[in-house]
């Protein structure tokens, strides 16, 4: 291979490459704009007996690589007692990914730690991080969606916005709520909480 064609061949990885992470983008824009529009239609949900603990414990099985790459450290405080319930399975696991993806992208070479409790009939699950923290101004619209895309800070892109609008949705669809508290160079702490019903029957 002579040099012209030498740097041809690198020119077309870099654009492969560039092309790969825009379809990516794309391809998880689409998705989550979906989401969001799903958790209008009631209909189609599917609703099975599922232990929080271990939906929790899955994802952070999936996202400590990602963690470790950034030097941060991923530490589970999940209780016993957390009674299972009726729910689609798949949309906690959406909740937990876009939270636990959320503090591990804030988060340079330091900790998070995942704790579930339950008291008072209901489930809390607090998402805690040692990351770069959310400004005030920032914190009173999160939860608007494409209020703050990723892309406005530390030069990150791979983010839509939409996570924590849809992540809202689905915990209030449960009759729970989601809480932020956050410090700018300090951290975050994100905390679900659901109402267990004696009665499921009505799901
Ligand atoms: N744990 C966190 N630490 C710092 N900032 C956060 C954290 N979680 C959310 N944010 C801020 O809230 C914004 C919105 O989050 P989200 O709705 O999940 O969208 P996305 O992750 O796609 O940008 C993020 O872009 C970020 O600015
Ligand atoms: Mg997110």
């Amino acid at each position: 291979m002579n040099t012209y064609e030498k740097d041809q061949s690198k020119i077309q990885i870099h654009l492969q490459d560039i092309c790969r992470r825009n379809i990516s983008r794309l391809q998880n824009l689409v998705n989550q704009v979906m989401d969001y529009h799903r958790y209008d239609q009631k209909n189609v949900k599917h609703y099975t007996l599922e232990q929080i603990n271990d939906i929790i414990t899955e994802v952070v099985q999936d996202l400590s690589p990602v963690a470790y790459t950034q030097r941060t450290k991923i530490t589970c405080d999940l209780h016993k007692n957390i009674p299972m319930f009726k729910m689609e399975k798949e949309s906690f696991r959406r909740v937990f990914l876009n939270l636990l993806n959320n503090a591990i992208k804030f988060t340079e070479n330091g900790t998070i730690t995942v704790t579930s409790m339950f008291q008072n009939k209901t489930i809390t699950i607090s998402f805690k991080d040692t990351g770069m923290g959310i400004s005030k101004d920032k914190l009173t619209h999160i939860f608007e969606p494409f209020s703050c895309a990723s892309r406005e800070t530390k030069g990150n892109t791979n983010g839509s916005g939409l996570g924590l609008s849809i992540t809202k949705k689905i915990v209030e669809s449960y009759g729970g709520s989601i809480k932020i508290d956050s410090h700018p160079n300090t951290g975050t702490d994100v905390v679900v909480t659901i109402p267990i019903t004696t009665n499921q029957d009505e799901f």
